[in-house]
């Protein structure tokens, strides 16, 4: 096979010394794109190298690695696709996408509504470091209607925060209804949808103006990339989400965007296999005498389900179940003897996963049983049904 000569040739040798020679050398032209490949480069640079002096200064392209290259820019653009939006802007984690997004459109002197049932950290960052610099946070129950929402917002509300269905609780917010209310007070919304991937509902589409993932569960899906994204339709939003990129001076690795967006290419195939398994695991913890309440959205007895079943078309593989009173204990034994499952805290992988649940909630506080929850992977769910059950006998005797 005939591959071109890759040494420099004897008439495009520089008359230079050797150092200036191998420095140079690695630059070249034909050593950047040799080939076309299905996937874009992973560029891997700080320094852009500009054509002429004129385009060290041109806003419109890169001009610096850190604003992203190939692989950044394939990934957005696949997200806008997934999400019908204008612009995506990639952040190195799910938490640092809201905590960046918040950044962008919050003023000292404002206040933010927040789902009780907000991904924990995500109030952490609130109570903590926006409380420091002049914003609060008032919560809201995870399951209140959007009129008593909206009731609560005071006039120097800026922005209602949604999550739905909720971390660990599962209740479901009327989120278009909430966007349309929040909308005509001038309030902008934003909504963590990482549990619907932007697949089984696509935010913007409903009137939500900032649509936020943790890439890191779903769309990369292999549980060994941290990304996250916010999508928007509105140029104003668009340019918030860039000038305070730029300014706070966060970064996304070229590696990990290509895992999210290879993870993206089978997030449909994926995502459906975890909503299907899932909902069989679910159906088989309802006829478990420990089981109090299996909290799914996609189960005609759970109480979000009418909304779900009006806006989602499809459901992922998390959910909860409330257990009947027992002793924490009782519950660590059940975890601990399973045997297909990973205990930890991520969840949208491939391979099922299992905690102990604590949710903090101070509009409502948690008043139900223990609680447990699971990550349906990509196992057969017979097999899974199996260890469970073998797990949940050993508690018994
Ligand atoms: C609902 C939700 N949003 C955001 C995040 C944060 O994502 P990351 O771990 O990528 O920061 C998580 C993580 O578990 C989550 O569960």
């Amino acid at each position: 096979m005939a591959y071109p000569s890759n040494g420099p040739g004897e008439d495009s040798r520089p008359p230079a010394s050797l150092e200036t020679r191998i420095v140079h050398a690695a630059a070249g032209a034909g050593a950047r794109l040799p080939a076309e490949t299905v996937g874009p480069a992973i560029q891997k640079a700080s320094t852009v190298l500009l054509p002429n002096t004129a385009a060290l200064f041109d806003s419109s392209r890169p001009t610096y690695g850190r604003q992203g290259l190939a692989s950044q820019m394939a990934l957005a653009g696949a997200l806008c696709e997934l999400e019908n939006a204008r612009f995506c802007q990639l952040y190195g984690s799910g938490l640092a996408a809201i905590t960046g997004a918040l950044m962008s459109v919050l003023k000292s002197g404002d206040t933010i509504l927040v789902t009780d049932g907000v991904y924990q950290p995500v109030r952490r960052f609130c109570d903590g470091l926006l409380r420091r610099f002049g914003v609060r946070t008032l919560y809201y129950p995870a399951d209140a209607a959007p009129e008593a929402i909206i009731a609560l917002a005071p006039d120097e509300t800026r922005l209602i925060l949604i999550e739905s269905p909720a971390s660990l609780t599962f209740e479901m917010t009327d989120t278009p209804t909430l966007a349309r209310l929040a909308r005509t007070r001038g309030i902008l919304t934003l909504m963590d949808n990482t549990w619907a991937a932007g697949f089984a509902f696509r935010p913007l589409d409903h009137g939500v103006d900032l649509s936020v993932q943790a890439l890191t569960k779903y769309v990369c899906g292999h549980s060994d990339v941290f990304l996250g994204s916010v999508c928007v339709k509105d140029p104003a939003l668009e340019h918030l989400l860039k000038q305070t990129m730029i300014d706070a001076g966060f970064a996304v690795s070229g590696e990990d965007a290509y895992q999210g967006l290879r993870g993206l290419r089978t997030l449909p195939t994926r995502f459906d296999r975890h909503g299907a398994s899932a909902l069989e695991v679910a159906r088989w913890f309802q006829q478990q005498p420990e089981t109090a309440r299996v909290l799914y959205p996609a189960l005609p007895e759970d109480a979000g389900h009418a909304l779900w079943r009006r806006d989602y078309d499809r459901a992922c593989g998390l959910f909860g179940v409330e257990l009947r009173p027992m002793a924490e204990a009782d519950v660590a034994r059940f975890l601990d003897g399973l045997r297909l499952f990973g205990l930890g805290f991520s969840w949208g992988g491939f391979e099922s996963l299992a905690t102990l649940s604590r949710p903090t909630r101070t509009a409502r506080p948690w008043t139900g049983g223990p609680l447990v929850r699971f990550s349906i992977g990509l196992e057969s769910p017979g097999d899974l049904i199996a260890d469970l059950d073998q797990a949940l006998t050993q508690i018994r005797s």
